[in-house]
């Protein structure tokens, strides 16, 4: 496995590999990997001859109070989990290589309708941030695969939308969100819950299930769902958002049917936390 900083380098290896026909998967990441981003490399590594994982904590998609500055970094440990998962190439770039200029940069806007919702609400250029360096990344990797957790879900589609609309030839694969045996989504942030938040934390997975509990009983309307599920929300949970949309198109929905993202985004003390579920 080769660890790559240089976007020339990198291409280099790419068209050797394209020579060969070689399908390639990009896992695109902040690092901090955790067994969400192993299962995104273990998809990749299933369906693709190489894979490479990006690790880059991108500065233009934290709002300027956000946790750019304390985001978990920990390059061995993430060099260790590619390693043991057959990665071919971590692409590591410094924000330098990625944004060589500071001003005018070309910034990549999705559709108002889809980022002025969920996390857009309160993350305004969020979605540019993404966008852009999830396009910048394709564009240096040439993947014909690229690999998602549907954690972010809003991302996804945004991603896949973006895809579309500027003809991008990338496959954006969504993969399962994985949980904690105590039902807590896994992410990067998690490790700066204490003991006692993350029990707090603990109810935005409480309120998913009750919701889909009560659709299965035969509940449609949303409202009333909404307001049976929010009985678990911990005293100490600042909810964010909790809504529900149609899981391919983002449009709003006041009754649940197949089909149907339900997703929460809440603040646990400092930390910003978000789930989400499909409901079928
Ligand atoms: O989901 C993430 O970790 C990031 O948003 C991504 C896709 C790597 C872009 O920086």
């Amino acid at each position: 496995m080769k660890t790559i900083s240089k976007i020339s380098e990198i291409r280099n290896e790419i068209i050797g590999w394209k020579k060969n026909n070689f399908v390639v998967g990009l896992v695109p990441t902040m690092g901090a990997l955790h067994i969400g981003h192993e299962s995104l490399i273990k998809q990749a590594k299933d369906c693709c001859d190489k894979v490479v994982v990006s690790i880059f904590v991108n500065p233009i998609q934290f709002g300027p109070n956000e946790d750019y500055n304390i985001y978990p970094r920990n390059l061995e440990k993430d060099q260790e989990i590619c390693k043991r998962n057959g990665v071919d190439i971590i692409f590591h770039p410094e924000p330098a290589e990625i944004y060589p200029e500071n001003e005018h940069l070309t910034i990549v806007t999705p559709p108002e309708f889809y980022k002025n919702k969920l996390c857009g609400i309160t993350r305004a250029g969020h979605f540019e941030g993404v966008s852009t360096v999830v396009l910048k990344l394709f564009n240096i990797v040439q993947p014909d695969k690229a690999f998602f957790g549907q954690k972010d879900a809003q991302q996804i589609v945004i991603i896949k939308k973006i895809c579309r609309d500027l003809n991008v030839p990338v496959e954006i694969v969504g993969c399962p969100i994985i949980r904690d045996n105590d039902g807590l989504a896994v992410s990067s942030r998690n490790q700066f819950l204490s003991s006692e938040a993350r029990q707090q934390a603990l109810s935005l997975h409480r309120i998913l299930q009750v919701i889909v509990d009560l659709y299965k009983s035969g509940s449609r309307q949303k409202c009333e769902i909404f307001t049976e599920a929010l009985k678990e929300l911990s005293d100490e949970v600042e909810l964010e958002y909790l809504d529900a949309y149609d899981a391919e198109t983002l449009d709003i929905l006041n009754k649940l049917k197949s089909n149907t993202l339900v997703a929460i985004a809440a603040r646990v003390g400092r930390v910003r936390l978000i789930d989400n579920i499909v409901i079928n």
